[in-house]
């Protein structure tokens, strides 16, 4: 059944290419929305991506290369409102004004505030706190960036749900005290997918060194799914169902990230074939690893292949950065100036 349409916006942070969690978490989703034809903002969250990148060459090139890869994969710049967030600087602006009804007790209860918080040695330093005013403020930065469009929907994947609440808190806030002037997103549907990383940690994250690519050739895939540490005891499953996301956490993490990715990639009977491998105790790891490889080798060739197309290069990049600002630019600026 075709969703009801609406405003979709999501952003993703140009910190290095994109892995699976970002594609299956965030950009398929994107895709298939794109193409229900919802009206769709997808930007590069630059403005974001301050609070860890520091070289101003990686940052630029990575930017460019995150919007060659978004065309790569299937978002179509003449469909979607694909744009750089810091060429609506707007977004600062409303930034500015939701940080004036936002508490601090709130945004110290973010996540990664609080995680970024637990990593600091109890001796500080001088200056007290090291963290960032910008680190802090990341979720109204990011409210900001929804709330500007009127979003509707805001697909990420779960890591980021917490964000999107802070949103929703802080448009609910303001509407409360000035009337109704923001639109209320949705809530992230509980159904967000936590790819786990290849290092068997709950999370595959950019900064963590556990990532398979979109852009990794076959032999860099089969390297990183070889490294994947897998037990030589799996665990009962304790279970007779096939769904991944019932039979999948009774797995050894690391085991269990081998099993996530085959159930994205491969047809089902490769999947369930391999389930029943393990539950009859057969010997299989070599032979989940390189299947597993080829299938990730398959989805990455295409997306290699139009990532390095001539028509997507640098330039064509800029082009459309350059229409497509002006597309959000005035919805943008309603916003702010009501
Ligand atoms: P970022 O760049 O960390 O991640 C981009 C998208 O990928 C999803 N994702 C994952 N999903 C499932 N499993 C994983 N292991 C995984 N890793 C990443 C994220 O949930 C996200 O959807 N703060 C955002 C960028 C942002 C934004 C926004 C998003 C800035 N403003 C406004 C939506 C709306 C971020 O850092 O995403």
């Amino acid at each position: 059944m075709q969703e009801k349409r609406g405003i979709i916006l999501s952003g993703i942070r140009p910190t290095g290419r994109l892995h699976y969690g970002n594609y299956f978490g965030a950009i398929a989703k994107f895709i298939e929305l794109q193409e229900q034809g919802h009206c769709c903002y997808y930007f590069i969250a630059d403005y974001h991506a301050l609070t860890t990148i520091t070289d101003r060459q990686d940052y630029l090139r990575q930017t460019i290369d995150m919007l060659r890869t978004y065309v790569a994969c299937g978002l179509d710049p003449a469909k979607s409102v694909i744009y750089r967030q810091s060429d609506l600087p707007c977004t600062a602006e409303l930034s500015l004004l939701l940080g004036m009804i936002t508490n601090i007790g709130h945004l110290e209860r973010g996540t990664t505030y609080k995680d970024k918080m637990g990593k600091i040695p109890a001796t500080k330093g001088p200056e007290g706190n090291p963290l960032s005013y910008g680190l802090l403020g990341y979720p109204v930065l990011m409210a900001a960036d929804i709330l500007i469009v009127r979003a509707d929907k805001v697909p990420v994947g779960d890591d980021q749900r917490q964000h999107v609440e802070m949103a929703i808190d802080i448009a609910q806030k303001f509407n409360y005290r000035f009337g109704e002037v923001l639109n209320v997103p949705e809530a992230v549907s509980r159904n967000a997918l936590r790819l786990p990383g290849l290092d068997g940690s709950a999370k595959m994250g950019k900064s963590d060194n556990n990532t398979l690519d979109l852009l990794d050739d076959p032999k860099t895939v089969l390297q990183k799914i070889k490294g994947v540490q897998t037990t030589t005891d799996p665990l009962p499953l304790d279970t007779d169902s096939d769904d991944p996301e019932v039979v999948i956490p009774k797995m050894p993490p690391s085991l269990g990230v081998l099993y996530r990715l085959l159930s994205l990639l491969a047809p089902i009977e490769v999947y369930q074939d391999f389930l029943g491998k393990y539950r009859r105790g057969e010997k299989f790891y070599g032979m989940l690893k390189t299947t597993l490889a080829e299938h990730v080798s398959k989805f990455n060739a295409p997306i290699i292949e139009r990532f390095n197309a001539p028509g997507n290069d640098d330039q064509s990049v800029r082009d459309f950065l350059r229409a497509n600002v002006a597309k959000v630019t005035p919805v943008a600026l309603d916003t702010v100036e009501s």
